[in-house]
């Protein structure tokens, strides 16, 4: 089986003034060096300088969202093409914030997969059901048609990964249980597999929900469970240099 990159992946969401951003970066950077792969997911305007800041260490940097176009009139808008040319690699897309404030659509999100892939970004998908869908039973079926969108971008040969954020999970301080995270990351493989043999095997999925320095060891132990996408402790040095302590552990 080829070896699953190891990702500890920040959203810092609309957080951090320039200089908390900047020394916040310069705290990890020491610490981004080994097996896991480090991305600081910062805002828009510190892309640039956050990617200059990592050219010489391992770690990546990430937009937040993107545009489904690369240039055009369309005031306010990030185009994929400027987050490839301020050096980041990685894009989140379809995060649970943005299909629920901002109402993107599965279709939408598609869109800006390709959008990214024609700019050399790989994205990070975000996946996960609402606590009402939990309940009611239908959270294999809600991730089942979020990941439906992979379909049109057969076979696999561009590269992406895949969060799983139970949306209840989200700024909530509740996390999934080990158990939940590694079941859903059970199906979300042999979803893939059943799009692609062997991409279920080969794909990281990275677990986001209240991912903390507290339960990180935890949730890493698990094999099927290839990292995380850690928002509000991505916003603290010593919370996510733990948190990446933690994977590091797992090597
Ligand atoms: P959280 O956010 O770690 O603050 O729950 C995770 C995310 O939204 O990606």
């Amino acid at each position: 089986m080829m070896k699953r990159t190891k990702i500890v992946a920040g959203n810092w969401k609309m957080n951090l003034l320039p200089n908390e951003a900047f020394s916040l970066i310069d705290a990890i950077l020491p610490n981004s060096n080994g097996n896991t792969k480090v991305v600081f997911g910062v805002p828009a305007p510190y892309l640039f300088e956050a990617s200059a800041k990592c050219i010489n260490s391992s770690a990546e940097v990430a937009a937040q969202n993107c545009h489904e176009l690369d240039k055009g009139a369309f005031t306010g808008e990030l185009s994929p093409a400027l987050i490839q040319a301020c050096s980041a690699k990685y894009v989140i897309l379809g995060h649970s914030e943005r299909r629920s404030i901002y109402g993107e659509s599965d279709s939408l999100i598609a869109k800006k997969m390709v959008a990214a892939w024609r700019n050399s970004l790989i994205p990070i998908l975000c996946v996960g059901e609402t606590l009402e869908e939990r309940n009611s039973g239908s959270l294999f079926e809600v991730i089942s048609t979020q990941l439906s969108i992979l379909k049109d971008f057969l076979p696999f040969t561009s590269p992406f990964v895949i969060a799983y954020e139970p949306v209840w999970a989200i700024g909530t301080g509740v996390t999934a249980t080990p158990d939940q995270a590694v079941e859903m990351h059970k199906f979300i493989r042999t979803e893939l597999n059943k799009l692609s043999p062997g991409s279920g095997d080969s794909v990281s999925i990275l677990y986001g929900g209240s991912v903390k320095a507290s339960n990180a060891a935890e949730l890493f132990s698990f094999d099927d469970i290839d990292g995380g996408l850690v928002g509000g402790a991505s916003l603290e040095a010593a919370e996510f240099n733990a948190i990446i302590s933690a994977m590091e552990n797992t090597f």
